[in-house]
């Protein structure tokens, strides 16, 4: 092989890595690499069975050279490809054609024509043609079958990632689903205790009262008493029954009792009242609210427990009006602010944005970089008296309130966290209440 034609050959394989079967130059490309190789000045493909790609020099179409063969000149003849004699009366052409089948079917014939007077087509040439075919075409398949294969891979994988998804978004809302169930029998039973604990405490309340009269009258009496006795009460019996009875104690720690008394009462009866707005039992005024105004207000009254430990940064979109109780969002807000400080140790910040996140909907979030939440926790923190915090530092209760309101808003309360960097709650509420919903 000369050194032009192993030049040639290595060119053809470099093609070759790359060609595949939809590229519409493949046949021109064949051809050119075909004359290069055979030293052919002119040529065609015919693409049986219909011949309808063609590319003939020279004047001579390929009709001229199928009529031809159509004159018994043998040119496309399978068993004798190549031929270098023309018609009678014809200038003299050196011609080749070599076929090439797949199995039975003859798929494609190359076509080659060297200028008048030039040497005959040799064997070699017609060996050449043959083995560039030949290889040209069976690279073609493999290519194309690998490129297939490899967009059939990818839409498959396409199909898993899709499933992977799917099975994703099934799993958020069953665990959903399980959260808003759990959320609603705790809801049952915190209104159950609610109503329960209500009517002892209301007496025990109402009979406070009246022991403090009671007590009053009693020692009022006994002052009296004493007053008139006179000499008497100062006799030795009486005053050591009066020690013995620690009387100086009692009239002194008797109002502090009641008034120990009656805080715990009252801290009962809030808590009553929170577990009671978590089951939405509770009463509100709907109204048309501005959100950024309700979020100013809870930001106001949280700011001594904010101040020591964190900046806050706001980001306000533009909103509408939505409807409302704005107490109770404000508590929402207040709650989570309230918690968000509480979670920062040193100093940290808070942040508050607002979104309008579709036509019908807003969304606030309250985001802080305090400690976080342990994972283990996550789906526990709107339970009623959940809480992380020391005795007497935290009920558990801010949360579930919460939750409870603004679940009777129709809206949706979440939590994402990152133990050491922070936690976001997220509020989305609809603009509009729909009717069934609006909170009784
Ligand atoms: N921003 C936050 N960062 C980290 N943990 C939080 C955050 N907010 C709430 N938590 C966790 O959720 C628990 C429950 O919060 P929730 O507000 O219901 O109750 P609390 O703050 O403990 O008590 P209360 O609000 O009744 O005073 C908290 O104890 C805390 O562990
Ligand atoms: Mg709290």
């Amino acid at each position: 092989m000369s050194k032009h034609q192993h030049y040639l050959w290595s060119e053809i394989h470099e093609w070759l890595r790359h060609v595949h079967r939809d590229q519409p130059e493949f046949h021109r490309e064949l051809l050119t690499r075909a004359s290069l190789l055979c030293e052919g000045h002119a040529g065609g493909i015919a693409l049986d069975p219909d011949h309808s790609v063609s590319w003939i020099g020279r004047d001579l179409t390929l009709d001229k050279v199928l009529e031809w063969e159509e004159q018994g000149y043998g040119l496309l003849a399978p068993d004798a490809p190549w031929r270098c004699h023309c018609p009678a009366g014809e200038e003299f052409l050196p011609v080749m054609a070599v076929p090439y089948r797949q199995g039975e079917q003859l798929t494609l014939t190359l076509v080659l024509i060297r200028n008048a007077g030039s040497e005959p087509f040799a064997r070699e040439d017609e060996l050449n043609a043959n083995r560039l075919i030949q290889e040209a075409m069976s690279t073609m398949d493999k290519n194309t079958l690998l490129e297939e294969l490899a967009s059939s891979n990818a839409a498959l994988r396409q199909r898993q990632d899709e499933q992977d998804e799917l099975i994703r978004e099934l799993k958020q809302a069953r665990d959903q689903l399980m959260q808003s169930e759990k959320m609603a029998s705790i809801g049952q039973l915190a209104a159950g205790v609610a109503h329960e604990i209500n009517n002892p405490i209301g007496y025990v309340r109402s009979n406070l009262s009246s022991l403090r009269e009671y007590t009053e009258s009693l020692l009022a009496l006994n002052d009296a008493f004493a007053e008139a006795l006179g000499e008497k009460f100062q006799s030795p019996e009486l005053q050591s029954l009066c020690r013995s009875h620690d009387l100086e104690f009692i009239r002194e720690d008797l109002p502090s009792l009641l008034d120990e008394s009656r805080d715990g009462i009252e801290r009962v009866e809030k808590i009553i009242r929170s577990l009671r707005d978590f089951s939405r039992t509770d009463t509100g005024e709907m109204e048309s609210l501005d959100i950024h105004q309700c979020l100013n207000k809870a930001l106001a009254v949280a700011r001594n427990e904010i101040k020591y430990r964190a900046t806050v940064e706001t980001d306000f979109a533009e909103l509408p009006a939505i409807t409302g109780v704005d107490s109770q969002l404000g508590q929402v807000f207040l709650n989570l602010l309230v918690n968000a400080a509480q979670a920062i140790e040193e100093q940290g910040l808070i942040t508050i944005s607002t979104a309008h996140r579709d036509a019908d909907h807003i969304e606030v979030r309250i985001a802080d970089t305090g400690k976080g939440v342990d994972p283990d926790n996550l789906d526990r923190l709107f339970e009623p008296f959940f809480t992380t915090k020391p005795v007497g530092k935290g009920t558990g209760l801010g949360l579930s309130l919460s939750y409870g309101i603004v679940q009777s808003h129709q809206g949706e309360l979440s939590v994402s966290s990152t133990p050491g960097e922070g936690t976001t709650f997220r509020v989305v509420l609809p603009v509009q209440q729909a009717a069934s919903g609006a909170a009784e």
